[in-house]
């Protein structure tokens, strides 16, 4: 019997005199914190506080998750700390008046329930979760920038204990069901067959005092969630962890300030503290562009952002994957996962039982860490074929190609995936740097042909870059950015141009490594101003990790190019003669043990150059980069200004977006063209020049840089959050392939 009803809550209440309340926010396809749910939220608990049921139950009414949040947008349009501070109250104390009620209040929890919605959650009385993997609980505010502000650095503690209190909300991570109910997240957990029947069982219990029972917590646990000397541990220990990222990350810090002081005294100090710590973080550089990037991936998800709404969008069954070596098996796995039926194409049968190992791994581990059911993975595996026969791929509406990175042999794919799949097939290419545009001229419907450049490894970049010819249809490239979306991950569609966007901007700062290296900077240095920068990892390091071989062949394109001649593909071939190919190989620039980084190789201490002077980066203030750091990342800012001005694309905010997704370019920054906007631009120019005298003309000033600077603009206008559109849209080639 429906007793209640809002826009967004619905109240029935049951046979047992129990209130079921569903959230289902009217006009969203998931369910967000708005302003509305909380005053029908308010309106109810305010009638409950007079005439209380036997129990509340809150559920969603969407499929796609209990609540995954506050309004990530009314938080954006705050301007004010009293606004905030009035906010964050409304709230604590709205939740706090729900923790308070006199009946059982329990949260059925299916499918996302992160930042507000967990706060929402941990000030229920009870919560039980469907153990699925779309299942996950997490305060993940830090990756905003932001903390928890309603209650969840004060509730989180108490049921999971200091330890991982404090991991989950500095890393926001989020838990799946099962370990969440091993943390003490959740009272109980349910197999989504039993759910509707165990959710009725787990209230019926309550109703009946049936005591709950727990999970143990080790030893170690408990010495150092339950004794103060274990706690201070626990702090002391994060604050040493966070290293340069707590000068880049206020909220980590701020997050910290929150808990501690729920540690210390009572409960309401560490509330308004929380209050707070988020007033003092919201309003911060790094909170305002990593939000920007919220948004940014948001759009970038969106198909009409790429291509006119009016573009029929076509889906895909059968794919065909050609090679099965670590993108291709990485690209083969995460499409059969997501549903589509897979072949994969090899050239010989022990390659062919290669790829469907390292295809099987990587499923088991995706098992392991609890992000795939185990039912889920063989399923995957049934819709996997892996062959060295064209007949299999017969029928297969989509073609994506991962062998090496040769252009003769890739145009041979294609010509036979033309012959075997027919003219409706569209035909993409994973190439790292080659010309997409050549490839389609080996094919008679170059209309079907475009590069979807995923990034390694596959399951975890979010990014793929979209590229399209001149020749590309739109329908093409709807179908793919589509595929991307349905595949989890962001799209940035982009000009057909050497190395395309990401790799085209990171090339240069990976070349000026390599140079810098041979000058006689230590290895070190290098990588670790790159990581005082922001950077999530130094380039040498990172050399290492995409392979020496890759760096080598993708080298090749870029000195084709380039405004003066380097050393780095010689650097690069000499290191592959001799099997240096990085981690894979267990030394490259650095030594490897299984995962573990050791020390130096030969490769990272060339006997030349004296450049010692570079060595220092004392600084990592925002806006003040050490030489050695303007050598590394003024590259970048460089040619991602070309990238813009050239078309690869036509707006500031996706050249960021895929830099940050590609590179993991300093978040906090927002991205290259943000780093240059804050730094200023005519102050960019001067550098640049200074550079371009003492290093070569490899670093004259981008047009576009010199042009923003004469007319005292910025790639972002002052306090306008949207990204500046240049004047000419990227359709086609943006620069000749070499
Ligand atoms: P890989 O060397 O691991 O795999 C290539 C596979 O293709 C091998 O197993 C080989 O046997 C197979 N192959 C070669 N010729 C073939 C043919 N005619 N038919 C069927 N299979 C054939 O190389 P990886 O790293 O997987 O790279 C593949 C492509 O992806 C390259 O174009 C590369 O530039 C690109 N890429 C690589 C990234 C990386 O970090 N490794 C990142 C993004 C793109």
């Amino acid at each position: 019997m429906a007793v209640a009803g809002g826009e967004h809550l619905r109240v029935e209440q049951d046979h047992r005199g129990v209130a079921v309340a569903t959230i289902d926010v009217a006009g969203m396809p998931v369910n967000v914190i708005t302003e509305g749910l909380v005053r029908e939220l308010g309106e109810l608990v305010q009638q409950w506080e007079r005439d209380a049921p036997r129990a509340i139950v809150f559920r969603s009414g969407k499929s796609s998750g209990f609540l995954a949040g506050a309004d990530v947008r009314q938080i954006q349009r705050l301007r004010t700390v009293e606004e905030v501070q009035a906010v964050l109250r409304a709230g604590q104390e709205l939740f706090q008046r729900l923790e308070r009620l006199p009946c059982p209040v329990i949260a059925a929890i299916h499918g996302p329930c992160l930042g507000g919605g967990l706060e929402f959650a941990l000030a229920c009385h009870y919560r039980i979760a469907r153990d699925d993997p779309s299942t996950r609980l997490g305060l993940p505010e830090v990756q905003l920038g932001l903390i928890p502000g309603w209650g969840g650095t004060q509730r989180l503690p108490r049921l999971v204990g200091w330890k991982r209190a404090v991991t989950m909300i500095l890393e926001g991570a989020s838990l799946p069901a099962r370990k969440a109910w091993e943390a003490g997240l959740v009272d109980a957990i349910a197999e989504p067959a039993q759910w509707e029947a165990a959710v009725e069982r787990f209230v019926t219990e309550r109703l009946q005092g049936v005591a709950l029972p727990r999970p143990r917590k080790s030893l170690t646990d408990r010495l150092l969630d339950g004794t103060w000397a274990g706690r201070w541990l626990i702090f002391s220990q994060a604050r040493k962890r966070l290293g340069v990222r707590a000068e880049h990350y206020p909220a980590l810090t701020a997050a910290l300030r929150a808990l501690e002081a729920g540690l210390r005294g009572r409960r309401v100090d560490g509330f308004a503290v929380e209050r707070q710590e988020f007033a003092r973080v919201v309003f911060t550089p790094a909170a305002r562009r990593l939000l920007e990037l919220f948004f940014a991936r948001e759009k970038a998800r969106k198909t009409a952002t790429w291509v006119g709404s009016d573009v029929p969008i076509r889906t895909f069954q059968k794919v065909a994957v050609i090679g099965g070596g670590v993108m291709g098996s990485g690209i083969a796995q995460l499409l059969a996962v997501n549903g589509y039926t897979v072949v994969v194409k090899e050239v010989q049968a022990e390659l062919a039982a290669a790829a469907q190992q390292r295809i099987a791994e990587l499923l088991r581990t995706a098992v392991a860490k609890e992000v795939l059911r185990p039912a889920d993975a063989q399923a995957a595996m049934q819709r996997l074929t892996v062959t060295t026969d064209w007949e299999p791929l017969q029928g297969a509406d989509l073609a994506v190609e991962a062998v090496v990175e040769k252009e003769e042999v890739k145009r041979t794919v294609f010509q036979e995936l033309a012959r075997h799949l027919g003219p409706q097939a569209i035909l993409a290419s994973n190439t790292s740097a080659l010309s997409i545009s050549r490839l389609a001229e080996a094919v008679p419907e170059p209309g079907r042909v475009a590069g979807l450049h995923f990034f390694n490894p596959v399951h975890k970049m979010p990014l793929v870059e979209v590229i399209r010819t001149l020749h590309t249809q739109p329908e093409t490239i709807a179908a793919l950015v589509e595929l991307v979306r349905k595949l989890g991950k962001v799209p940035v569609v982009v000009a057909d141009s050497p190395g395309f966007l990401v790799n085209r901007i990171l090339f240069p700062y990976l070349d000026e490594a390599v140079r810098l290296l041979l000058e006689g900077v230590p290895a070190e240095a290098i990588d670790r101003a790159a990581v005082r920068f922001g950077m999530p990892m130094g380039p040498l390091e990172l050399l290492d990790q995409v392979g020496i071989d890759i760096a080598a062949d993708v080298s090749k394109t870029f000195a084709a190019l380039a405004v003066e001649p380097s050393p780095t593909p010689q650097h690069f071939a000499a290191m592959v003669a001799d099997g240096a190919l990085g981690k894979k190989t267990g030394r490259g620039f650095y030594q490897y043990e299984g995962d573990k980084r050791k020390g130096l190789t030969s490769w990272a201490r060339p006997s030349v150059g004296t450049a010692t002077t570079l060595v220092e980066e004392p600084s990592v203030g925002d806006t003040e980069l050490s030489e050695l750091q303007q050598r590394l990342i003024y590259p970048m800012l460089n040619e991602a200004a070309r990238c813009l001005d050239s078309g690869v694309v036509p707006e500031a905010w996706m050249v960021d977006l895929a830099m940050v997704l590609g590179t993991g370019f300093a978040p906090f920054r927002g991205g290259p063209l943000h780093t240059a906007d804050a730094l200023g631009i005519p102050r960019l120019v001067r550098e640049l020049d200074v550079l371009q005298r003492r290093c070569g003309p490899r670093y004259t000033p981008a047009p576009l840089l010199r042009t923003l600077a004469a007319e005292e603009r910025d790639f972002y206008p002052a306090d306008d959050r949207s990204a500046v559109a240049m004047p000419t849209p990227a359709t086609g080639s943006a620069s000749p392939h070499p």
